[in-house]
């Protein structure tokens, strides 16, 4: 079976990195890998391609940055074109970004059936462009790998077959356990920034609803800098939040009080998430890795798709509207909490998601 492979964004090529090592080594699937080009910068992709050893992609489309119309109607192009010249007998496509809706519409348009890892997972707000990829990337597949009971139930409960779905568990998971002895090779990070284990905070930031609302990122800036004042805060900032600071003109000051750092390849990023006293986030895969990694975690959102991990107190919602200091404060407190909680390594598939991913395939393949 020919397997036509989409991704295009950072945590995209992480979790391909994980299927594509699994898929190479049976012989029922060979896998043509697509790269839509959303993100383009070294650091936002070639170094993932490296460090993983993914391999090269059979096509780049370079489609780079634009509006989601724009983006997603010239993914849309440059995918049907490869699904055209490859004819393969399934789409796989990951989490929920333009080139995920992009490979998902491109596909069954032409009756491939697609397979969507990461499926059922809701925010249940439609105002996030990746809730709308999500919905109808899971809705256009054919088959779902979902990562945890609650995004089986998301999809059950939207008329999805039971059939349709393998509750296959995240496959961040796997990458975090099968890049980890990397990832110790990377804790020079910590010297080259200065930083001492447990001492410092880690903060990532870049979901639209931050980045593009003024007030909200200038709450969640005026929060870190009260961090600030006790913890070292290390941010690896993605070059969205770079143009969001830039618009905002308040670079100059957190570049002075905050570590600013350009972002960091994935194994220096598990090295850096292990050592930190706490994390603050926006993203989806860190509010994971935190908990992987044993870190607490405060994600600086309305709400949270992984529900699981705030419900279990492994993780702290908080929105930034409710202002600096009280966001200074949680994030304080979150790096006093957790430690004792207990590690549920069944949660999220247990490290085999990869593998499931991969039997279902090649069961597809036999139908
Ligand atoms: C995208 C995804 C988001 C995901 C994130 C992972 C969508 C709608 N959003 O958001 O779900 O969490 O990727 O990181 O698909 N830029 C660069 N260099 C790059 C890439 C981007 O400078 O290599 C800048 C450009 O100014 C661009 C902006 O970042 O306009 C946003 O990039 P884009 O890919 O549109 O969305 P992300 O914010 O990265
Ligand atoms: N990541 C990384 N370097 C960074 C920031 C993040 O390698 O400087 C990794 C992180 O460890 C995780 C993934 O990128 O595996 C998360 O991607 P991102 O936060 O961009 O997107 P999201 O998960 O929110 O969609």
């Amino acid at each position: 079976m020919k397997i036509l492979t989409v991704v295009g964004a950072r945590p995209q090529f992480i979790k391909a990195a994980v299927v594509s090592r699994l898929l190479a080594a049976q012989s029922q699937c060979t896998e043509v890998l697509i790269h839509t080009g959303q993100h383009y910068d070294e650091r936002m992709s070639d170094v993932f391609f490296r460090e993983l050893s993914i391999p090269v992609p059979t096509a780049n489309l370079a489609i780079g940055s634009g509006s989601h119309g724009a983006q997603t109607a010239q993914m849309l192009i440059g995918i049907e074109q490869e699904l055209q010249k490859h004819r393969p007998d399934l789409c796989l496509i990951y989490g929920d970004t333009n080139s995920t809706l992009a490979g998902a519409l491109a596909a069954a348009k032409l009756h491939i059936p697609v397979a969507h890892v990461e499926a059922g997972l809701r925010s249940f707000n439609k105002r996030m462009p990746e809730e709308i990829n999500r919905i109808t990337a899971d809705h256009c597949s054919t088959l779902l790998f979902s990562a945890s009971p609650v995004s089986t139930a998301n999809l059950l409960r939207e008329g999805i077959a039971q059939a349709q779905i393998v509750e296959a568990g995240d496959v961040m998971y796997d990458a975090t356990l099968f890049y980890l002895d990397g990832a110790v090779n990377h804790q020079d990070v910590l010297c080259r920034l200065g930083l001492e284990e447990k001492s410092y905070a880690l903060a990532t930031l870049h979901r639209a609803e931050n980045t593009d609302d003024p007030r909200r990122l200038c709450a969640i800036f005026d929060a870190l800098l009260r961090v600030a004042e006790h913890y070292a805060v290390v941010l690896p900032l993605h070059p969205r939040t770079v143009a969001a600071l830039q618009r905002q003109a308040i670079a100059a000051e957190v570049r002075t009080r905050l570590r600013i750092i350009e972002p960091v390849g994935y194994l220096e990023m598990l090295a850096l998430e292990r050592s930190a006293a706490v994390v603050a986030t926006d993203s989806g895969g860190v509010q994971k890795e935190a908990y992987y990694a044993g870190t607490p975690c405060v994600t600086l959102r309305d709400e949270t798709e992984w529900v699981e991990l705030v419900e279990l107190g492994f993780n702290s919602l908080c929105s930034p509207t409710v202002g600096a200091q009280r966001m200074a404060e949680v994030i304080l407190e979150a790096k006093e909490q957790c430690t004792a909680l207990a590690k549920d390594v069944s949660l999220y598939g247990g490290g085999r998601a990869g593998e499931r991913i991969v039997e279902a395939l090649a069961g597809f393949a036999g139908r």
